[in-house]
This record gives C-alpha cells, structure tokens and sequence, in this order.
C-alpha cells in the first residue's frame, strides 16, 4: 500500500515537479524550530477549527432557508429532524466560540514572544486582518438563525454605522439594505457569511502561513535560528516540519477534539455564553429584549463602546474609540521598542503590562456580557456613577495605555541579552 502511494507522489512529482516542490517548501520539509511548546498548538489548531466550520458550515446550508419568514423555523428543522442536524448544527455553533478561543490564545503567545517584531511584521498583520475578518464572518453568521438575539444584535451594530458623521445615515442604510434589518439584510448578510467573506479568509491563511514560511518561524526564545546554518544548509536549531512537528500537531488536534467534544455534547449553549437564550424565541421587530449583550468574543469591545460617553446624543465617540482599539493591533511591531523578543529575556515592565493587559481584556469581556448595573451605583458623593461603567472607563485606559506606553516601557525595560542559539 505504502509503496503504491509512494508509486502515486513520484508519478505526480514527474508531471507536477512544481506543486510537489511547493509542497516539500511548505509541509513536510519546512524547518521548524526544535523548541516549540504548548503555545505552538494554536495555529494548527486554527486551521482544523477553519476546517471544521467550513464543512459543518456546508451541510448546514443543505438544510438552512435564508428567507426571514422561514429561517428561525429551517434552524428548528434541521434540530428536530434532519438526520444528525443537531450534531452539525452544534459542531458549527461551538466551533466558531472555539476559533475565537484558539485564535486569542494564538494571539496571546505572539505577545509572549515577540512573534510580530522584525522579520514577522507582515505576518502579524495578516493576522490581524485574519482576526478582523474572522468577526466579520461571526458577525454575519450571527443574524442568519433569526432569533431575537441575532435581530436586534444586527440592529445594534448597524445603527452604530449611523452615527458616523455625514455619511451614516447612508452607510447603515446600505449595509442593511433597508430602512430595518429585514429580509433583504438576511440575503446579503447570507452571501456574506457563506461566499464572501470564507474567500477572503482562505487568501489570508495562505498570505499569513506564506509570509511566515519566507521568514521562518519565531519560537519561544525569539532567536532567530537561520543565523546559524549547517554544512546541509539547514538551521542548526531546526528540524523538518515531517514527522517532527506533524506527530505534536496531531497529538494537540486530538487533545482539542476532546475538550471540543465535551462542550458540543454536554454544554452546546455554554450557560448562554456560546447560544444566548433569547436566540431560542424568533426575531420580532416590535419586541426589543431587556437585555442586548454580544457574544462573548466580542463582549470585550463592546464595553470599550459602552464605556465612551456619547457626545450630545451621538454614538460616535465609542464607536471610533472601539474602532481604534482593534486597529491599534496593526501598528504593535512599530510600538515595541525591546532588543529581544521572547518573555523569557524582557524586563519585569514588559512582563507586568502584559500580566495587566490580560486582565484588563478579561474584565473588560466580563463587564461586556452583564447589564451596565451588574455593580450598582456609587453613592451621591460620586454623582450615583454606576460602578460597571466607571469600572470600564477605567480598564479601557488600560487597554489603550498597554499599547500607547509601549514604546517607552519597552525601551527602558532591563532585558537579558539573548542566547546564541535556543535552550530545550
Ligand atoms: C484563521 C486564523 C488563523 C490561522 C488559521 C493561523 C494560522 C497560523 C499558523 C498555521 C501558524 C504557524 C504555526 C504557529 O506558529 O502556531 C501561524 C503563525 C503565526 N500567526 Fe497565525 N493564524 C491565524 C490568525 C492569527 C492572528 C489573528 C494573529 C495575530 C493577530 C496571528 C499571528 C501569527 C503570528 C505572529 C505567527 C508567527 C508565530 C511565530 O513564529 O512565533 N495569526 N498562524
């Protein structure tokens, strides 16, 4: 059998030499760093969930009708009564609270080693792009159930669009495609969800994984191992991505499988986190819920939004400052000052802006999911302040002072001198 296949990859490489060479370039025969650890899992892991949501994502749409009047009820169907719709259903709704949990942690070890800083920029913003892209398509994805979560979430964040000045009124009108989010937003919003944006995701993958490959990759002392070659003309520090790293993948892909399993057979909903409630009764344009909260990737942003008063009766002002504090990822190599990259070597300052930032972004997703009276109120002598909006205010400082006191934390920071090559 294994010579028959052998037998195949030679007949291909004979008519194909450049695919198969792009493949040794790319998969088996990229050279890895030889200390990769747990926070090397993540990629990989991003494509198996991108995997997982595309094919879930095309039975899915065997079964769902993009039609306001029939979608809540074609999502029930395909619960109750397509053969194993649930299970496709639920492999589709827990993946895509799992992309956004791989993507943070993925995110998280590139701040651990200075993964974004100098040769890696352009993958970092491929990246954040990816990031950007990836809550778009949850976005999108979000309406098309028709629940009253999924109406009024999209009717939240469309108008958001109207507060920009001039244009707004224009923009949210065009997004929507109507004067209310309706039948004609579902149809665009589908398009989108199913078509556009999976294409954009595909070509940024690839520019991210290409743009790493032409580099190599970081690893967690941040040295760079092509500095350091063989008589082959391999890094002495590296090993070939086959078997090497395709056996740890695979033993981290069914690590993730399991937990992944537990959540989508025993916990789907996740206690409203993952599937809120609400979603569970169709969309009605004359109810609005006592309670409108995002799901719980985006809750962090949400109360960047929340937390920015509005000027006059404008929601400009949080929408621009939530706009800002996403788009700031872009310039993080430019703000990183440090001569080295890994934790491992940095200050005690870096190491404590980051400890802080962590927490913020948690609290801050915390504060995102309850209502804005979750604390109660200070007394009088602080103007009956809610504690949950001053709480915000002050982790949104936060956030933005990780970023903005950057380049002087990072420069003053008493870092180690890197080794020379990378420790086991
Ligand atoms: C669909 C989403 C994504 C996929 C499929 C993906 C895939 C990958 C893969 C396969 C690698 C190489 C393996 C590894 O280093 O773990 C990688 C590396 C990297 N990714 Fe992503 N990624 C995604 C999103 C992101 C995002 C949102 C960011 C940051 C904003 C990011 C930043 C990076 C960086 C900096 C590296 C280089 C890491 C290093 O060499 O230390 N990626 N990505």
């Amino acid at each position: 059998m294994a010579s028959r296949l052998m037998a195949l990859w030679d007949w291909f490489d004979a008519r194909m030499p450049s695919v198969a060479e792009e493949f040794r370039k790319h998969a088996s025969e990229y050279y890895a760093p030889k200390n990769f650890n747990f926070w090397y899992f993540f990629g990989a892991l991003s494509i198996l969930v991108l995997v997982i949501q595309f094919v879930s994502g095309i039975f899915l749409t065997m079964n769902y009708k993009p039609d306001a009047n029939l979608a809540f009820g074609s999502v029930e169907y395909i619960m109750r009564d397509v053969p194993g719709g649930w299970l496709i259903r639920y492999v589709h709704s827990t993946g895509a609270s799992a992309f956004f949990a791989v993507v943070y942690l993925h995110m998280f070890r590139a701040l651990l080693y200075g993964s974004y800083k100098q040769p890696r920029e352009l993958v970092w913003i491929f990246g954040v792009l990816l990031y950007l892209t990836l809550m778009a398509e949850a976005f999108f994805g979000y309406l098309l159930p028709w629940g009253q979560m999924s109406y009024w979430g999209a009717q939240v964040i469309v108008n958001l669009f109207a507060s920009v000045p001039f244009i707004g009124p224009d923009l949210s009108l065009w997004i929507r495609g109507d004067y209310v989010v309706s039948d004609a937003t579902l149809n665009r919003f589908f398009a989108l969800h199913v078509i556009a944006i999976p294409l954009v995701l595909l070509g940024l993958v690839a520019a991210h994984i290409l743009a790493l490959h032409d580099v190599g990759s970081n690893n967690p002392d941040g040295v760079e191992i092509k500095k350091k070659k063989g008589p082959d003309g391999h890094p002495l520090d590296g090993i070939p991505f086959h078997p090497y790293y395709t056996v740890k993948d695979i033993a981290g892909a069914v690590a993730f499988m399991m937990i992944f399993c537990v959540v989508m057979f025993f916990v789907p909903e996740m206690g409203g986190y993952f599937l809120e409630y609400n979603n569970f009764i169709p969309a009605d344009p004359l109810k609005t819920p006592a309670h409108i909260a995002p799901v719980w990737y985006f809750t962090p942003y949400y109360s960047i939004l929340r937390a920015v008063p509005p000027l006059f009766t404008s929601q400009f002002p949080g929408v621009m400052v939530m706009g800002i504090a996403t788009l700031i990822l872009f310039f993080l190599p430019w703000l990183d000052r440090s001569p080295v990259k890994s934790i491992r070597y940095r200050g005690v300052l870096y190491k404590s802006a980051l400890a802080i930032f962590v927490v913020t972004f948690l609290v801050l997703g915390y504060l995102g999911t309850e209502p804005v009276t979750v604390w109660g109120q200070f007394g009088p002598w602080m103007g009956n302040a809610d504690v949950a909006t001053v709480a915000a205010r002050v982790f949104t400082l936060l956030y933005f002072a990780f970023f903005i006191l950057m380049p002087w934390y990072t420069a003053i920071d008493k870092s180690k001198p890197e080794p020379e090559r990378v420790t086991m």
